[in-house]
């Protein structure tokens, strides 16, 4: 990592307009990125144009009457650090390096469409982008870069499956709610005996189920990074029982999947839009109930995780981001993400964390917690 003193990738040039973009599934924390950018970039004299829906606003005019870029001012800005949602829109459909287009034989092919975006910045004298977004965004970005663009990243996602930096934003709310969550289960599974499964977003990583499992005292956890045995946890069901302790907790992260099995895809990827994972709790849940001959229910958290107030320790980063985002294009930096490297909000190039998905790394001290707490990982 750079720091951010040694972080231009150029000299710095005057910028008098940027442009700023939320892309991916929404997460707490986005607008709060917004204000700050927006703030701190007009305090040096710059514009701000929003761009709708991820690049849509770019990208089909037609949709929006004139309205898919605008100029961005602090009333739009006032008090949003609170509130969950982008107030500029955002997509994970359609990404505009591999868009689909309906061929007339029926077939679909893709095409690049990343040059109609540079096109468009330097035909409004739009000096750099800010990109808000996750894995995805990056490699869009990345893409712009190449093609002669200034673009700051600023990494977002509840997933926390970014490299390179400690967290993302949206992650602490995502595991803040689920934890509380977790601990109303506790006393509903008690009351009536029976194991609650608890389904938790990720995608292919298990942060949010391994934080907020231990958080909110699970007694397992299910996650990508540890392929499970079901008979590991219906003996741990039935140990629990046998002390008399009655219920169980079990939180599994959509990503998790069985020794020798597969992934639970709810929707198969289709060009320019990413699968869809979702339905492993409901398969846990029955099996555990043939297995253990309790009870068995199942809650999905699903999108109630990206959902509303960011928690103040994501507000925090939020703002943080935002405003070093625009102090990396001041510094004349370009093609980097801010990353927090506490204490500091340090630069990454974008090629380091693109396509580089952070799982959890299982001899890390969260895991060993876990284990010496005795929460089963079904391993
Ligand atoms: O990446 C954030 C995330 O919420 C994942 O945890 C989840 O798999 C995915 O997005 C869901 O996306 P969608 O909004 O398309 O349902």
């Amino acid at each position: 990592m750079k720091t951010p003193s040694s972080s231009s990738s150029g000299s710095p040039t005057k910028i008098r307009r940027i442009a700023i973009c939320t892309g991916g599934g929404d997460a707490p924390g986005l607008n709060a990125v917004i204000r700050a950018a927006v703030i701190s970039a007009m305090n040096r004299g710059w514009d701000v144009i929003g761009i709708r829906d991820g690049y849509g606003g770019i990208l089909f005019p037609e949709r929006y009457a004139g309205q898919g870029t605008f100029l961005l001012n602090r009333d739009m800005v006032r008090g949003i650090t609170h509130l969950g949602g982008t107030i500029l829109g955002t997509t994970n459909k359609g990404n505009p390096m591999c868009f689909p287009v309906k061929q007339p034989d029926g077939s679909i092919k893709e095409i690049d469409r990343t040059g109609e975006i540079v096109n468009y910045f330097s035909m409004h004298e739009i000096d750099a982008l800010i990109s808000i977004g996750g894995d995805g965004s990056l490699s869009i970005s990345h893409a712009l870069v190449k093609k002669g663009l200034k673009v700051v990243c600023v990494p977002k996602t509840i997933d926390n499956d970014l490299d390179k930096t400690v967290a993302t934003f949206g992650f602490d709310t995502a595991v803040t709610f689920a934890t509380e969550c977790i601990d109303r289960l506790h006393s509903t599974a008690e009351s009536h005996q029976r194991v609650m499964v608890v389904e938790l977003m990720g995608r292919y990583a298990g942060w949010i189920a391994l934080n907020a499992g231990i958080s909110g005292s699970a007694h397992a956890i299910l996650i990508p990074e540890v392929p499970y045995d079901l008979e590991k946890v219906a003996a741990k069901v039935i140990s629990r029982d046998s002390q008399g302790r009655h219920y169980t907790i079990v939180v599994v992260a959509e990503g998790a999947s069985p020794k020798d099995g597969h992934l639970s895809v709810k929707d198969q990827a289709i060009t320019g839009t990413a699968e869809r994972l979702g339905g492993v709790g409901e398969t846990v849940a029955n099996q555990l109930k043939e297995l253990t001959g309790k009870d068995v229910r199942c809650v999905v958290l699903g999108h109630l995780l990206r959902g509303g107030s960011p928690t103040a320790a994501d507000r925090l980063i939020s703002l943080r981001f935002g405003a070093a985002a625009v102090r990396a294009l001041d510094e004349g930096a370009s093609g980097i993400m801010v990353a927090l490297d506490p204490p500091t909000v340090r630069y990454v190039p974008i090629e380091e964390v693109a396509g580089h998905m952070r799982q959890v790394p299982l001899d890390c001290d969260t895991v060993n917690t876990a284990r010496d707490l005795g929460i089963s990982f079904g391993d």
